[in-house]
């Protein structure tokens, strides 16, 4: 494997897991940069490595490294990275998030081949809802002939401490459309937000065109991680919490429920470590 050299932008809850998974894994994260130096200067401290660097408006001022890590949701900097790449300051700029003008797209397992990944390019990761639900769903729609989806997303405390359950929106059904085509214009998509800090379940219902046998889709279910690792099986019902620190991108309810050609799952998935685990499975297919 490889071992890579990092900038990472954004010292929030996403780069700072990314950042610790980086590390833990082999890769060198020399370059911390946040709009606010003090939450740069405080990750380089936690992870005892790294230099908080001002973000600089100057591509050619860059640090050069083989990959940015944009972890801070600003589509305003796109521009910059291509600035960047461009000035050979880095060779690839991957973001933590659905980026719907990035050059190339990868969804780590999903059903179909993991598309080139020339230098020079910034790639869309996906985002935490889209990374739990599209390898599932691409799995299943190559065994079974799921006719209509739902899905209700249980998200945790995305910025405000609001201790209350409300309605939130969700790009759920826009990463079905990106990888799945067919079955997005058969989905809907909802999501909540829950009073937890962390960790996070996609309430599933699917309708198949056909009935279903409750001994096909267990055996199914059984093999699902042979073909896509990134998923994992259950033996007990998780919670958010016990959720946390597994870098799977769905971990699948036991309490799994077929009526009929009528399949309800729950989907977990630690929210924050997902999107940061693919970006490391990513990196390693790098030469
Ligand atoms: N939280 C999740 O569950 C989750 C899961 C998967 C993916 N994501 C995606 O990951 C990204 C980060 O999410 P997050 O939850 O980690 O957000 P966050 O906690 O708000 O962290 C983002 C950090 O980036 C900084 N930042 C913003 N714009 C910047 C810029 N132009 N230059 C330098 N620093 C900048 C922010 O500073 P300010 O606070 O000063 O703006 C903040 O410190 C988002 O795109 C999100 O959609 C989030």
């Amino acid at each position: 494997m490889s071992r890579q050299t990092i900038a990472l932008w954004g010292c929030g809850r996403i780069g700072r897991v990314t950042a610790s998974l980086l590390i833990e894994r082999g890769h060198r994260v020399p370059w911390l940069i946040d709009r606010d130096p003090a939450k740069s200067a405080l990750l380089a401290q936690d992870l005892g490595q790294g230099r908080s660097c001002p973000a600089s408006p100057e591509a050619q001022e860059h640090p050069e490294v083989d990959v940015v890590v944009d972890a801070t949701g600003d589509a305003t900097l796109l521009h910059y990275w291509n600035d960047v790449l461009k000035a050979q300051r880095a060779s690839r700029v991957f973001f933590t998030r659905r980026e719907p003008k990035a050059d190339v797209r990868v969804m780590i397992g999903h059903a179909g081949d993991l598309p080139a990944l020339p230098r020079g390019v910034t790639v869309d990761m996906g985002s935490c809802t889209g990374n739990a639900l599209v390898p599932f769903i691409s799995h299943l729609s190559r065994a079974f002939s799921p006719e209509e989806l739902s899905c209700r997303v249980l998200h945790p405390l995305k910025q405000e401490k609001v201790l209350s359950l409300r309605s939130i929106e969700t790009a759920l059904e826009n990463s079905l459309a990106d990888w799945e085509p067919a079955l997005a214009d058969r989905t809907i998509a909802q999501s909540m937000e829950l009073p937890v800090e962390r960790g996070m379940a996609l309430d599933l219902s699917v309708c198949f065109a056909q009935p279903v046998s409750k001994r096909s889709l267990e055996s199914w279910i059984a093999s699902l991680p042979t073909r896509c690792p990134q998923i994992q099986l259950s033996d007990a019902p998780p919670t958010s919490e016990s959720i946390v620190g597994n870098p799977s991108s769905a971990v699948i309810d036991p309490g799994w429920r077929l009526v009929g050609n009528h399949l309800r799952l729950l989907l977990w998935q630690d929210n924050e470590l997902g999107v940061s685990a693919r970006i490391v499975d990513l990196l390693e297919t790098l030469r």
